[in-house]
């Protein structure tokens, strides 16, 4: 079935018809509501604090720091569109390395001991711009993401891979030109690596930050532990041996920074990569034998979905005394559209397997599930922006039947920076605003130019990186 633009679908009955045709099944209220009594707009209580509505910004990296790892004018700019957006919590900001090997790209921000001045005020810059706008941020909770890239850094050239890999990897090491002798990361390197993210944990504290996020989705090194199955030693193997680096991060901050708030991003579950097959469409590399091990929340097909493991590490969570919990999924480096469900992908991956709402309602349901099975945890639901003009339906559904505590906006909110003040207010959503999940956002970067909504944020549009990259998707 030729897949249908969600902007044809024009009323609720048509996508109620189209989805049924898709045999997807997602939350939807027909009318959504606005003001103080809205389902959206209702506090969240954490602990002492107290959360003023129901909308997250997701993290969003910009690959726009400078190499030393400080934010710049581009940083800043999105910085004050997240204050801006009128979503009470800020989940991470953006990816921030724990060092400098740990970077993803050379232009991410670092958390040391020379830059948590401007991380400070890069936090108060949003705070400032959301107090100008809606009065007050006392319900504002505002969280850092600290990373490592691990498989995936390149952190001095755009271009080169320096991978700190947790264990040899069947499919990615081929797929990213790793040479069978590439080391793999020592106990000792991996101590020295939680010790990064308890003192980026001390510095998020000092420079303000109400939470860290200590990442463990999208193929970076905290969600490569997970799938460590066949690691050796004590950080590999046994769940209770993957789910170490967490536990040992964990007690160093709260030794160390009594008082953070703790959070997770994590991808509950994953799938084998995928490749491109002879008609461009995603198709699962091949892999030998029927049995997938590498998949975290995988059923060992690589293709379907077990939360035995997402749900024992809900547990640890909860034992760990941390409430905070984003849901996302695999990894934008090895299958996208599991985890940024997108209509025009970037010219180097492949196109879209499914249809796209297939991979926004498997995230939302997915969330749903690990919520309604361990429901005393605060639930981010991610992979919303595919579902455009009815962002809204489906986010209020949502929340009012608690599948999850907060909608999360990641694409959206770089395209239509106050989309949450509008829905909460009632106006009219901006249809020249919304994301239509084109991938310049992703493609711009991976071609080694800053990341922004090109298209549709008149700034990006008048940058000269804007032809560059009609120029590269003309070409592929
Ligand atoms: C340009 C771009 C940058 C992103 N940066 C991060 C990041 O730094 N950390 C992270 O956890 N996720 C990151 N993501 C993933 C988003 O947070 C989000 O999970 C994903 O885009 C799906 O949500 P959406 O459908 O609302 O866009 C990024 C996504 C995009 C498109
Ligand atoms: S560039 Fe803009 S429209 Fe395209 S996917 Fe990113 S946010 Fe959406």
């Amino acid at each position: 079935m030729a897949i249908r633009r969600v902007s044809t679908l024009k009323t609720a009955a048509d996508l109620s018809t189209y989805l049924d045709a898709l045999g997807v099944s997602l939350p939807f209220d027909e009318t959504v509501q606005s003001g103080t009594d809205a389902p959206l707009a209702q506090r969240c209580v954490l602990g002492k604090r107290t959360i003023g509505n129901r909308f997250a910004v997701l993290p969003m990296e910009g690959w726009d720091g400078t190499t030393n790892g400080r934010p710049t004018e581009l940083t800043k700019k999105r910085w004050r569109c997240f204050g801006v957006s009128g979503a009470k919590l800020i989940w991470g900001g953006e990816a921030v390395a724990v060092c400098p090997e740990g970077r993803s790209n050379p232009n991410e921000l670092m958390i040391l001991e020379e830059t948590v001045g401007e991380l400070a005020k890069l936090r108060k810059l949003l705070v400032q711009t959301h107090e100008e706008r809606f009065g007050s941020s006392d319900d504002l909770f505002v969280g850092l993401q600290i990373s490592h890239a691990g498989r995936f850094a390149h952190p001095y050239d755009k271009k080169r891979l320096e991978p700190r890999i947790l264990y040899h990897h069947p499919i990615l090491d081929r797929k990213f030109g790793l040479p069978s002798n590439t080391p793999v990361m020592t106990d000792t390197e991996i101590f020295n690596s939680i010790n990064d993210f308890i003192k980026a944990s001390v510095r998020a504290q000092q420079a303000g930050f109400d939470f860290v996020d200590i990442k463990h989705c999208h193929g970076y090194l905290g969600h490569e532990f997970l799938s460590a199955v066949d690691r050796t030693g004590c950080y590999g193997g046994s769940f209770e041996n993957r789910t170490r680096f967490l536990r040992e991060v964990v007690a160093g901050i709260r030794a160390e920074a009594p008082g953070l708030d703790i959070g997770v991003r994590f991808s509950a579950f994953d799938f084998i990569p995928f490749e491109p097959g002879e008609d461009g469409r995603g198709k699962p590399t091949p892999i030998d034998g029927d049995s997938y091990l590498y998949a975290f929340g995988s059923d060992g097909s690589g293709l379907g979905i077990d939360l035995t493991e997402p749900l024992a590490f809900l547990d640890l969570l909860m034992k760990l005394d941390i409430q905070l919990v984003c849901i996302s999924a695999g990894s934008p480096y090895y299958n996208f559209h599991i985890q940024r469900p997108a209509l025009f992908p970037s010219p180097d991956d492949y196109l879209p397997p499914e249809d796209p709402l297939v991979g926004v309602a498997r995230l939302i349901n997915i969330a749903a599930q690990l919520k309604r099975q361990r429901p005393q945890l605060i639930y981010v639901s991610s992979g919303y922006s595919y579902l455009q003009e009815w962002l809204p339906n489906v986010a209020q559904q949502v929340v009012r039947t608690g599948q999850a505590d907060f909608v999360g906006i990641g694409r959206m909110s770089l395209s239509y920076p106050d989309i949450v003040a509008d829905i909460l207010t009632g106006r009219q959503l901006r249809r020249k605003s919304i994301c239509r999940t084109c991938s310049d956002c992703t493609t711009a970067p991976r071609n080694g130019m800053v990341s922004g909504c090109y298209p549709l944020d008149r700034f990006y549009r008048n940058r000269p990186e804007f032809k560059q990259l009609r120029k590269i998707k003309s070409t592929k």
